[in-house]
């Protein structure tokens, strides 16, 4: 993999850029898994935040997104107004968080129903009957944990949340749950049986208790391909159109399926296997997971490891021949969704060149 010949000349860096060909990639695999599997696709937007990403999912033939807060969804799921790039096709959201609504929530809830098909997530009773002013606007899904430890209930605990729905007169959409222990080595596989299981147990006692379950809906990035057709109805992968040095360690993408990477200068060789960039967690992501080999990956350079990380410093360990005071290289951020969320735009870079800004327009929408 070379990155660096094929960087932009001029960058003012730190930099974030997408490279423009392995995006699409990245998408268009992912929608050509999905609809041989015949499972809807609902990435996760969380991800990019891009109206621009949004737009060529929903064109490959994505179902909608999910997004973790009403505010992604207020802002990518616009319809198109005076602006140019709006991302009139998402239709359809998916709030895949248990969500705790207040008077606010409920407004912005309810002005968005006005606009796009909206569903939320929920694990309780009590989240569900909050929802009761604006129940006819809205779907619901339950959410299940199949392994995680975060939210949600158990198969056996969604009775009293779906009941909580029929009395309020909110739709049962069906059930959904976060694989999120498919990250860890070798892990993908198992956390896309436990996410198969639970869903099919959970979706089987509400139909046995009389409810209507017609989704089951999961996916994460590291399991998302492994999931086997018939077992789930949509998956809601994010991280996959960009990839990141988690894919790269976990081996569920190679280091050229990487699409984002932080253009950053060699501000300092202190010694001879030791240099520093100037990109650091303010620009990266501070996100390092227990099995990770460093703080980030540099994509020309396999064996060199980012093994120091300041808010903007990057120490990159690497023996023999290294970059060179002032070379500009590209560094594969661990976790690209905070590493997104820390940039006003994106660099769309294609044959060499910034083609294209695309405004991170769902930046810090935590709420
Ligand atoms: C509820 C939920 N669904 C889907 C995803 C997307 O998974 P990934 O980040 O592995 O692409 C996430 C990610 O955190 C999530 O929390």
């Amino acid at each position: 993999v070379v990155i660096g010949p094929h960087l932009p000349q001029g960058l003012t860096t730190p930099a974030t850029l997408v490279l423009a060909d392995r995006l699409e990639r990245n998408l268009t695999r992912m929608a050509a898994f999905a609809g041989e599997s015949r499972i809807a696709l609902r990435p996760h937007a969380k991800t990019h935040k891009c109206v621009e990403i949004a737009r060529r999912q929903m064109e490959l033939g994505a179902l909608g997104l999910s997004v973790a807060t009403v505010g992604e969804a207020e802002i990518l799921a616009r319809k198109r107004d005076s602006r140019a790039y709006t991302a009139s096709e998402v239709t359809d959201v998916f709030v895949a968080y248990p969500l705790w609504a207040d008077d606010e929530l409920l407004r912005r809830l309810g002005r968005l129903a006005d606009r796009v098909q909206v569903t939320v997530g929920a694990d309780s009773a009590q989240a569900v009957e909050r929802l009761a002013p604006i129940a006819r606007d809205l779907r619901v899904m339950i959410e299940i944990d199949c392994g995680l430890a975060r939210s949600g209930v158990t198969p056996a605990g969604v009775t009293v949340v779906a009941q909580a729905a029929e009395r309020i007169n909110l739709e049962l959409s069906g059930v959904f749950t976060f694989p999120g222990h498919s990250y860890g080595p070798g892990a993908g596989a198992g956390a896309a049986e436990d996410e198969a299981r639970v869903l099919a147990e959970a979706a089987e006692i509400l139909v046995a208790s009389g409810f209507r379950c017609e989704q089951r809906s999961g996916g994460s990035t590291p399991s998302a391909r492994l999931v086997r057709p018939g077992t789930l109805t949509e998956i809601r992968p994010g991280v996959y159109v960009f990839n990141d040095a988690q894919q790269v360690e976990l081996g569920v993408a190679a280091m050229d399926d990487v699409a984002l990477m932080v253009a950053s200068t060699v501000v300092s060789r202190p010694a001879s296997d030791r240099f520093v960039l100037d990109a650091g967690s303010k620009v990266l992501g501070p996100d390092r997971m227990s099995w990770a080999t460093g703080h980030g990956r540099l994509a020309d350079w396999p064996h060199a490891r980012v093994v120091g990380l300041w808010e903007h410093h990057a120490v990159v360990e690497l023996q023999g021949r290294g970059p060179a005071l002032g070379e500009i290289v590209a560094v594969v951020p661990n976790h690209v969704c905070t590493a997104v969320n820390l940039v006003a735009d994106l660099l769309v870079v294609d044959g060499g060149s910034v083609v294209e800004r695309w405004p991170v327009a769902a930046r810090a929408a935590n709420r």
